[in-house]
């Protein structure tokens, strides 16, 4: 390959930036021992903050976008990896300080790769991509803290997000009774397609301001920071877990220590990007079974072309956006 086609975010004018389709070679991407051809991406959170201009994500201009990729390497010089292996990087620092996945070829570390469990697809995996991985670990951490379905039920917010949905879907997989807290009123019967048993909508509920609400939640997955997760944790049974995952609504967070000293309950930051290898292959290795989402058809929303990237970024930062968004690169 001379010379392929990446989807890049260049300095602009006014300390903004510009996102555009350029033609670019190899010697233009980050280092890396690796090059895959990338079959698929996908749009997350973060990939709209950095394509807008609207938060600094990359830490150097020009970069090309794209937090997440799915394909099949080409070229490689570590045996785990050969050529023609199907692979992903999520979450594992692209986009930010190396360059991203939109893009029809990548050059990686093997640090960064995964390999795909063997009945997940390229598509599926992107379907899932950095929200269903980053779902799949706050499950996983929670377990870990000892969270079982027979605790009670797990509140799920912003919840026709990608990291909702996908975290509705693995929890009521695995027998959790799931409540769905979103701002969309009209989405509860998608939610309840996922899995959800009880959908609850922002602008209606009631969250008072004690320091500890009635204990109705055994646990609860946030993506969204602020009053919500502050209302979250004062309404979590003893010894509950809440993950921290998102700031879709802030980045404060007010809250009293009295849920964390008379409940006994577990605050778990969550960061999908900084993480052994090891470990990211562990939490792929559960996707590929137990974790994995049984209603991707029903999550993909819309499944764009990387000239048609443009007009996709827009619906997540106005929080308009309901399930995933795949992005077919060379397919397969
Ligand atoms: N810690 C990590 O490693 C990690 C990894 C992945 C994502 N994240 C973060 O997790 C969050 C969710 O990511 P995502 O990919 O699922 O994003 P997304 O697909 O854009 O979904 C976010 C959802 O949050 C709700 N929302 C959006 N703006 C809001 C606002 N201003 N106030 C209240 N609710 C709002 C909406 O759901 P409803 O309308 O249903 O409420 C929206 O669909 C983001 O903040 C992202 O940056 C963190």
């Amino acid at each position: 390959m001379d010379s392929f086609r990446a989807f890049r975010v260049h300095s602009g004018e006014d300390r903004k930036t510009r996102a555009q389709l350029d033609t670019i070679t190899l010697d233009d991407l980050s280092e890396g021992n690796v090059v895959v051809r990338v079959g698929w991406s996908d749009v997350n959170y973060k990939d709209a903050l950095a394509a807008t201009g609207t938060s600094r994500i990359m830490r150097r201009l020009p970069m090309v976008a794209g937090i997440d990729l799915a394909g099949v390497v080409e070229t490689s010089d570590d045996e785990a990896f050969p050529a023609g292996s199907a692979v992903a990087v999520v979450g594992a620092g692209l986009s930010e300080d190396h360059d991203g996945g939109y893009t029809e070829y990548a050059r990686v570390r093997s640090d960064q790769l995964v390999r795909l469990p063997d009945h997940v697809s390229g598509r599926d995996a992107m379907a899932i991509g950095t929200a269903g991985f980053t779902a799949a670990l706050a499950l996983l951490r929670m377990e870990e803290n000892h969270q079982t379905p027979a605790d009670g039920p797990v509140l799920v917010n912003g919840a026709t997000g990608g990291v909702g949905s996908i975290a509705i879907d693995i929890f009521s997989a695995r027998g959790y009774e799931v409540v769905a807290l979103t701002g969309k009123a009209e989405s509860s019967d998608y939610l309840r397609s996922l899995g959800a048993s009880q959908v609850l909508v922002r602008g209606e509920l009631e969250m008072g301001a004690r320091p500890l609400e009635r204990g109705s939640y055994a646990g609860g997955v946030d993506n969204l920071g602020g009053d919500v997760l502050s209302w979250m944790l004062r309404s979590t049974k003893p010894g509950g877990n809440v993950a921290a995952i998102g700031l879709a609504a802030s980045t404060e967070l007010n809250t009293s220590v009295m849920p964390f000293i008379i409940r006994g309950v577990n605050l778990l930051g969550i960061n999908s990007v900084i993480m052994p290898s090891v470990r990211r292959q562990a939490v792929w290795d559960r996707i590929g079974t137990d974790f994995m989402p049984r209603h991707l058809d029903k999550i993909i929303s819309q499944e764009v072309a990387l000239a048609d990237l443009q007009g996709v970024f827009d619906a997540y930062i106005d929080g308009t956006m309901t399930g995933r968004t795949v992005v077919r690169i060379g397919g397969g």
